[in-house]
């Protein structure tokens, strides 16, 4: 059996590891396509390096240009890599350009395409993340759904449930491992850490300005890795001087996975647009206060454990001095295996050829 893995981006990078491991001891071979979506160092590489990734195979040099060109230039590569590869399924994983790119190719030339944290749905039909998530949804034969409302979503749009499983979040599989290994100390700290990347929210200067606003507004302690997308419109927006005026605001580069997670690992709260960040926070009982209001995951503000401050300055400098989730944190992501349980299920539905 021969698997075509497709990444391009940070947390693409961070869930390919436990996947590389489990296939490989499995006997299966892999080929690992970069689709060089992100390319600064500090956002590719260090994570190779870090997760001990091997190499891509295929490595596609990109840069900044806009998302439709830079989806077109990705499919155009991923058939000629299928094509050469002609493997069994393309593995994709989570919303980004690169995963639709992939599938887009994939299906078209026939190739079954599986697909990694399926079924995330909210109302914005616009959301970037959203176009490339239904879609790859709906090209790809086995969906694998992080939580049981991801599952439900795909039941309700009518999914057979043959092309449904309900593996559990690998990022929680590689972050409990992370913690772990490196006996990272998980405590509620004296410092909050902020990820702001959405391009809701960065594109906007009136949003911009408002969380960044909020943040300092607080007063307290906030260490924010700042993604190159964000860097860019904060100088443009004439946000900088702002922040390093402020003593509460901490601007750093963007970290790599190991420093990252021993960051969130010791802070108060989390505050974030992302929708891995919010997942890892909790996993790691941070009260989560969300700056972007798309209901990714609702079962983490059911549980109480989530504020949705979106981009109002008030509401996050307040939720920052104040929200104190007192309920308890039921498992939602389930249980640290979804990697084995999602190489199991490869196996069985395209193993049995060769
Ligand atoms: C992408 C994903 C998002 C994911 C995030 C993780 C899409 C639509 N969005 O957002 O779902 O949560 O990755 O980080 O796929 N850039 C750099 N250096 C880099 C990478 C990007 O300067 O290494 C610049 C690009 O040139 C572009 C901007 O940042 O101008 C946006 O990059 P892009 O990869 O399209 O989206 P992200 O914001 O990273």
């Amino acid at each position: 059996m021969k698997v075509v893995s497709v990444v391009g981006t940070r947390p693409n990078f961070v869930k390919e590891f436990f996947i590389h491991k489990e296939l490989k001891k499995r006997g299966i071979k892999e080929i690992l396509v970069h689709t060089g979506q992100h390319y600064d160092y500090e956002m590719s590489k260090i994570f190779f390096d870090n997760l001990d990734i091997t190499k891509p195979d295929y490595h596609l040099s990109n840069s900044s240009s806009s998302g439709i060109q830079q989806i077109a230039h990705m499919m155009e590569y991923m058939e000629d890599v299928l094509k050469k590869e002609k493997a069994d399924c393309t593995l994709v994983y989570g919303d980004v350009n690169s995963t639709l790119a992939a599938a887009v190719a994939s299906a078209k030339l026939k190739i079954p395409v599986a697909h990694i944290e399926g079924g995330i749905r909210s109302i914005n039909l616009y959301n970037p993340e959203e176009i490339n998530r239904r879609v790859t949804d709906h090209l790809s034969v086995l969906i694998f759904a992080c939580t049981k409302t991801d599952y439900r979503n795909l039941l309700e749009e009518n999914f057979p449930k043959s092309r449904i499983i309900l593996s559990g979040d690998i990022m929680k599989d590689v972050l409990l491992y992370t913690v772990d290994r490196e006996k990272i100390k998980v405590e509620r700290g004296k410092y909050s850490i902020v990820t702001i990347h959405r391009e809701e929210n960065v594109e906007s200067r009136e949003r911009l300005t408002g969380i960044i606003s909020g943040l300092i507004k607080s007063k307290e302690k906030v260490i924010f890795p700042v993604h190159p997308r964000t860097r860019k419109r904060l100088k443009e927006f004439g946000l900088i001087d702002m922040i390093l005026k402020s003593s509460a605001l901490e601007i750093t580069e963007p970290q790599s996975y190991l420093r990252f997670v021993e960051l969130l690992a010791g802070a108060n709260k989390v505050i974030t647009d992302s929708g891995g960040v919010r997942r890892e926070g909790y996993i790691l009982g941070k009260p989560v206060i969300v700056l972007i209001n798309i209901t990714w995951f609702p079962e983490i503000l059911k549980a109480g454990w989530k504020f949705v401050a979106d981009a109002d300055t008030d509401k996050i400098a307040d939720a920052i001095n104040n929200f104190e989730p007192d309920k308890k944190r039921p498992n939602i992501f389930g249980n640290g295996d979804a990697y084995k349980i999602i190489v199991e299920n490869l196996i069985s539905r395209f193993g049995e050829k060769k």
